[in-house]
């Protein structure tokens, strides 16, 4: 895969994707959201990836939202009729059965932070800044923000932050659970790459289901969530996985998986 904009890396079944524009804190142009639409596509049907990890270059930002000078040129009407056709990149995340880690230093705003909310689970640096900041130049959240934020934050909090543009620190974004963990900005990197191993070494196809029981589940009322886990977890006690799960503890030994 080659990118332009965006870098990515793939070892022992972790991938990383960087947002790769540091000297406008990697705001987003529409160069970025087609390479980030590629690979999220590739990544979704790449079985040898079992964990992602999304974070930005430099030590100053994880992504400052889109390139707010594509804003300044006009509107043609061609331009949102192509827009239209294609698949938003956060779509194309949302398609993934990986687990998704947001490493987020510095900067997290506007389609930024959602970027940062189509991921799984979120680590900031004790001096990252996050926020819809869209209200500021008379727009609204267009990348799933609206929809989103509240679902990770509440309707009251998520409608505070949309409609005044706040910028949020990592310790007020920690207490509403806006991100799962702070940590030093020398840490981030590291923290987010031991739990992308972490995740890694588990059974893949576990792993896989137990992502999509709990994101497919939170969209479907109780008892059909309650009836795909159910599903779920009965095909999982299929597997030779399972075995071997079981075998490894009793013999106190390490499991080997094979994703079988
Ligand atoms: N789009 C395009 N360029 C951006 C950008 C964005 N969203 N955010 C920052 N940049 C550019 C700046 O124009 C500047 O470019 P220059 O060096 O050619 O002047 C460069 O990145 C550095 O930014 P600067 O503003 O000088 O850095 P700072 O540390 O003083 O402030 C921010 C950083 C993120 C607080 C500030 O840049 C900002 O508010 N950006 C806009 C954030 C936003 O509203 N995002 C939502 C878009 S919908």
């Amino acid at each position: 895969m080659s990118y332009e904009v965006i870098r990515y890396e793939s070892a022992e079944g972790v991938a990383t994707v960087t947002l790769n524009r540091p000297d406008v804190h990697n705001a987003m142009n529409e160069a970025m959201r087609r390479e980030l639409t590629r690979c999220f596509g590739d990544i979704a049907v790449d079985d040898e990836v079992r964990v992602v990890v999304v974070t930005g270059a430099g030590e100053r930002a994880f992504s400052a939202g889109a390139d707010i000078r594509e804003f300044v040129e006009p509107a043609a009407p061609t331009r949102f009729r192509e827009q239209r056709k294609r698949v938003d990149f956060r779509q194309a995340m949302d398609r993934c059965w990986q687990p998704i880690v947001a490493a987020i230093r510095g900067y997290a705003f506007g389609g930024g932070l959602e970027l940062a909310l189509a991921c799984d689970i979120r680590i900031a640096s004790d001096d990252a800044q996050l926020g819809l900041t869209e209200i500021n130049l008379a727009i609204i959240p267009g990348g799933g923000g609206t929809q989103r934020l509240p679902r990770v934050v509440g309707r009251g909090k998520a409608l505070e932050m949309i409609l005044t543009g706040a910028r949020l620190s990592a310790a007020e974004a920690l207490r509403i659970g806006l991100v799962e963990r702070v940590v030093s900005a020398e840490r981030v990197q590291a923290e987010a790459g031991e739990l992308a191993r972490t995740l890694a070494d588990k059974a893949p196809v576990a792993l896989r289901y137990a992502k999509e029981s709990v994101v497919k589940g939170l969209e479907l009322p109780l008892a059909d969530g309650l009836r795909l886990e159910a599903d779920l977890s009965t095909l999982l006690r299929t597997t030779d996985d399972r075995l071997e799960g079981a075998r490894a503890f009793l013999e106190k030994r390490r499991p080997k998986w094979t994703g079988k």
